[in-house]
């Protein structure tokens, strides 16, 4: 499937291990999901445009280059916002949306509750950002907001994902590519991926 992206890159998955292991605190659990988010993201925009700038250095004008587009970061609250830091340190020029989603505990099905989005959508490239693609459906709730708010050019960055929840976001959004550090076995019947790493949200801040 051309839009979905596993990053096996070493130290992508040794600092996965390091989450999923419920010993690790969950300080440490922060550290590593910014870690492992600057390391995702370092892959995903490789193929980023660039435009030619004139820059002057201490000795003289030279030609450099920056990034050609707008970017724009959507966080899937209440987990992705563990992510939005790390992004926003390699790209600091980035706009920032959120919208808040919840999955209503008996049906699992998404509740919207909050929705903040930048302008200047329709030009942006846009890295939605959720730690864990469970079911799906909170995901593709967000990205039908991101296209009827114009967002066209997007990226969903997830740590780990599930069979049945990248087949729901693909049906759906096939033309968004998915870019996971891992695809796990299954869900649960609450709803929760198999082996996983827990509650990313829970284990982010503690609750
Ligand atoms: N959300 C989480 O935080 N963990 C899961 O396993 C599924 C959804």
């Amino acid at each position: 499937m051309d839009s979905l992206h596993v990053l096996d890159h070493p130290l992508i998955q040794n600092k996965l291990t390091l989450m999923r292991n419920k010993r690790t605190s969950n300080h440490n659990f922060r550290l590593l999901l910014e870690e492992l988010t600057a390391l995702m993201v370092y892959e995903i925009t490789r193929n980023y445009p660039l435009k030619e700038v004139e820059t002057e250095t201490p000795l003289e004008w030279t030609q450099g280059k920056v990034l050609e587009t707008d970017v724009v970061l959507v966080s899937i609250l209440r987990a992705g916002s563990g992510m939005l830091h790390s992004v926003l340190s390699l790209i600091p020029q980035a706009k920032v949306g959120h919208i808040g989603i919840y999955r209503e505990p008996d049906s699992l099905m998404p509740v919207e509750y909050y929705s903040k989005l930048p302008a200047g959508l329709p030009r942006a490239q846009i890295i939605v950002v959720d730690p864990m693609l469970a079911t799906g459906r909170s995901a593709v709730a967000g990205i039908d907001l991101i296209k009827e708010a114009g967002g066209k050019t997007i990226q969903f960055l997830c740590l780990v994902a599930s069979p049945a929840g990248i087949e729901t976001f693909t049906t759906t959004h096939g033309d968004v590519p998915i870019y996971t550090a891992a695809i796990d076995r299954e869900l649960d019947g609450r709803g929760y991926i198999l082996p996983g790493l827990g509650d990313a949200g829970d284990r982010i801040f503690g609750t």
